[in-house]
């Protein structure tokens, strides 16, 4: 099974790269923000305690999101493998990840961190479109959708997320920085993370994470 981490900060674009690396590998998708939204637009308890922290840029409570992450990694679609993205944030999360996935007999392969600057980050959550009924991705300049307004692959509308507001942003591109190098670090004492820049396209940021993806598993190329 290949279990596989992206980690970086708020719109280095894990969420676009996860959904083609899905795609690409075949593999399930996990993305904690959108599970987050997700309960939150289904009104769910889970939403309704997570809604003000999202909205203020700040991480949700640990032990409610790992509740979530549990019973997501629970199902049976994880046993070959899985993308995570959005988990783990600190510190904490990395070792209850660890605790999660040795319970279920599942295992991180490798850990990508998207690394970006600040300017990019905050051009790209300014521009960000999502559709509000499959969570595709979309950029107003950088990957604009065929008709406007519209989602490429299921036709519904397209919303801009209430927490990429510039201040919201800026809070969450904080929240991230106090957390990361410990995370980091982690990981590269566990010789599982491999740093590559997401400043260049989307399709070439993509081939690099496979050509290593692929140098790091012999089962991908099957
Ligand atoms: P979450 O949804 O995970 O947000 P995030 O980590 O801040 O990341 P984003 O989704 O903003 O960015 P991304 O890196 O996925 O970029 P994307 O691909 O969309 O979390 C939201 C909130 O939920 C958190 O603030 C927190 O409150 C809560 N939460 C979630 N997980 C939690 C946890 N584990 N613990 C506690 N709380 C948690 O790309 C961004 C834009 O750029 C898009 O418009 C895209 O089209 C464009 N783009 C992407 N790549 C490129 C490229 N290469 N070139 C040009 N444009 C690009």
């Amino acid at each position: 099974m290949t279990g596989i981490v992206l980690l970086g900060p708020p719109g280095a674009g894990k969420g676009t790269q996860a959904v083609r690396l899905a795609e690409e590998l075949i593999l399930p998708h996990i993305s904690t923000g959108e599970i987050l939204r997700q309960n939150v637009l289904d009104l769910t308890p889970i939403g309704e305690e997570a809604e003000d922290y999202m909205n203020r840029g700040l991480l949700v409570p640990d032990e409610l999101v790992a509740k979530m992450l549990m019973s997501r990694f629970d199902k049976a679609d994880v046993k070959k493998g899985f993308i995570l993205d959005g988990y783990p944030r600190n510190l904490s999360q990395a070792m209850t990840l660890d605790d999660i996935l040795g319970a279920r007999k599942l295992d991180i392969g490798m850990v990508f961190y998207l690394d970006s600057s600040d300017n990019v980050i905050i051009q790209r959550l300014a521009g960000r479109l999502v559709c509000k009924a499959c969570a595709a991705n979309f950029h107003i300049k950088n990957m604009p959708p065929k008709k406007k307004g519209i989602c490429d692959h299921c036709r519904a509308r397209l919303y801009q997320r209430k927490d990429d507001q510039e201040s919201t942003v800026k809070k969450r591109l904080e929240v991230y920085k106090k957390e990361a190098a410990s995370l980091i670090e982690f990981y590269q004492a566990k010789e599982k993370l491999h740093r590559l820049s997401a400043d260049a396209e989307p399709e070439l940021v993509l081939s690099e994470i496979i050509e290593i993806a692929l140098k790091c598993d012999d089962s991908l190329k099957v």
